[in-house]
């Protein structure tokens, strides 16, 4: 099945740092999602000598989810998203972590631009699959990139937090107005605006 990241021609250069909280039958803890398995040695290389990296128990054999350590990690992903709430309450956070230096010395400055692309087909996809799943999810655009990098282990430019990503259920906020989508049409009035 098509996928929107078909549309990006690289092999895929962002790779996840997740905080899990509340998933079931997943232990909470920190894990890797490692989305180009040829990247796996250089990311283990890259972080925490101490990291587990153990496949979870009943993980499909084509997803490439390594648990790196278990452990209550909600206030660690608060404070590294800007100490938003959203990202320790959920089901889970994660950061887009990019391959970074390499990357940009083989191809070019411009393609710092182009791991946003993909950081940002790869949030559209969160988005959808989380509504698709009965929950919701959040892109958070404010984190704090040093303490992300020390979470994980790195210690050069191998790679880089780009964007962070949270998922789980919705509360609502009464301060605002939801209106439905595509519901701005104009109907027969010059000027007016439908937007019931
Ligand atoms: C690049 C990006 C960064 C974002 N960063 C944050 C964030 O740090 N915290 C947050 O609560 N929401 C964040 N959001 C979510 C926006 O707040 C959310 O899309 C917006 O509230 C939706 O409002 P709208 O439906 O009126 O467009 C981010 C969204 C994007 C696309």
């Amino acid at each position: 099945m098509p996928t929107p990241w078909d549309a990006i021609p690289w092999a895929p250069a962002i790779h996840f740092g997740l905080f899990v909280h509340r998933v079931e039958g997943i232990d909470p803890g920190l894990y890797a999602l490692v989305r180009d398995p040829a990247k796996l040695e250089k990311l283990k290389a890259s972080m925490h000598s101490h990291f587990a990296w153990e496949t979870p128990p009943g993980c499909p054999g084509s997803l490439p989810l390594h648990l790196l350590e278990r452990g209550n990690a909600r206030q660690l992903a608060t404070q590294v998203s800007c100490r938003q709430d959203i990202a320790g309450e959920g089901a889970f956070s994660l950061g887009m972590l990019a391959e970074y230096e390499a990357q940009l010395v083989e191809r070019g400055p411009a393609f710092y631009r182009r791991l946003f692309w993909e950081a940002g087909a790869i949030g559209q996809v969160l988005y959808l699959e989380a509504e698709a799943a009965g929950v919701r999810a959040t892109g958070i655009g404010c984190f704090f990139d040093d303490p992300v990098h020390q979470v994980f282990g790195f210690r050069d430019l191998a790679f880089q937090s780009l964007y962070h990503f949270t998922v789980g259920g919705p509360v609502d906020d009464p301060r605002l107005t939801t209106l439905p989508p595509y519901g701005a049409q104009v109907k027969g009035r010059k000027g007016a605006m439908d937007l019931r």
